[in-house]
C-alpha cells in the first residue's frame, strides 16, 4: 500500500511541473512564428520553464519526505512567499482558464516552521482544483481568492474560495482520502497529498461548502 501510494504521489506531483512546462513550451512556439518577438517576454518564459523542471527534480524527494516520514528539515517561512510563489506559478493555467487569482492578507502572523516546496505543493493542489471547479462553473466572473488570516490562538490559515461548481455531498466527508474523485480524468490525489503535507506540519485541513462554491483550508500553527 506504502509504495502504491508513493509512487502515485510522485506521477501525481510530476505531472504539475511537466503539465506547466508543456504549456509555456507550446506559448514560447506560438511568440516566436508571432509579428513581435519580444526578448524580454521570451526569457521570462525561459526562465519559467527552467523554475519547473528544477521543480521535478525534487518531487521524489518531497514526496518520501510525505509517505516515508523522513526527517524534515523545517525552515522559517512567511506564507505570503509561500502564496505569491505559488500564485506565480499557476498564472499561465489561470490565465489560459480565465481565471482570476487574488491573494488577500489579513493578519501580521504570517510565519510557520515549515518545508516550502511542500507548502506550495498543498496549495497548488488547492488551487488547480477551485480552477476545475470553475470549469463548468455558470458564472460571469471565475475567481479565486487565497486568504491567510489569524485562526484559534497560536494558528494561522490558508484558505483557497472559489465559486465553481461546489463539492458533492456525496464524497464532502471523504474528499481527503486517497483515490476519492468525481473527475473523469483526476486520480483523487491532489487532496491526499495536501492532507499529507499539512499533517507534516502539525496542521489539518478542512473543506466547507460555501453558498455558491466552496472554502478549502489549511490551519498551520504559527512559528
Ligand atoms: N474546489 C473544489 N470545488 C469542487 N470540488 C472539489 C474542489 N476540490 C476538490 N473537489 C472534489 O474533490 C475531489 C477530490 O479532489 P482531489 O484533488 O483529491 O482529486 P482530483 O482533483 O479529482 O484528482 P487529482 O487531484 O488527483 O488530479 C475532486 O474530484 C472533486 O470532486
Ligand atoms: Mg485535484
Amino acid at each position: 500500500m506504502a509504495v502504491r501510494v508513493m509512487t502515485a504521489y510522485v506521477a501525481h506531483e510530476l505531472n504539475h511541473p511537466l503539465g506547466t512546462i508543456i504549456n509555456l513550451a507550446n506559448i514560447l512556439a506560438r511568440r516566436l512564428v508571432g509579428p513581435v518577438v519580444r526578448p524580454k517576454d521570451i526569457s521570462q518564459h525561459i526562465k519559467h520553464i527552467k523554475a519547473e523542471a528544477v521543480r521535478a527534480t525534487s518531487v521524489i524527494k518531497n514526496m518520501r519526505m510525505l509517505t516515508e516520514h523522513m526527517p524534515t528539515a523545517y525552515e522559517s517561512l512567511s506564507l505570503i512567499e509561500v502564496c505569491q510563489d505559488t500564485i506565480a506559478r499557476m498564472k499561465p493555467l489561470a490565465k489560459s482558464k480565465q481565471v482570476n487569482v487574488r491573494l488577500e492578507v489579513r493578519t501580521t502572523f504570517v510565519r510557520v516552521q515549515g518545508v516550502k516546496e511542500l507548502l506550495e505543493t498543498a496549495l497548488y493542489n488547492f488551487i488547480i482544483n477551485s480552477i476545475a471547479a470553475l470549469d463548468h462553473a455558470n458564472v460571469t466572473r471565475r475567481l479565486v481568492t487565497i486568504r491567510i488570516l489569524a485562526r484559534g490562538p497560536g494558528e494561522t490559515t490558508i484558505q483557497v474560495l472559489d465559486n465553481g461548481i461546489g463539492v458533492p455531498d456525496s464524497i464532502l466527508d471523504k474528499i481527503f482520502e486517497p483515490f476519492v474523485t468525481t473527475r473523469t480524468d483526476g486520480s483523487g490525489l491532489g487532496l491526499a497529498i495536501a492532507g499529507d503535507v499539512i499533517r507534516l506540519h502539525h496542521g489539518r485541513v478542512c473543506c466547507h461548502q460555501r453558498k455558491s462554491g466552496t472554502c478549502m483550508e489549511m490551519i498551520l500553527p504559527q512559528q
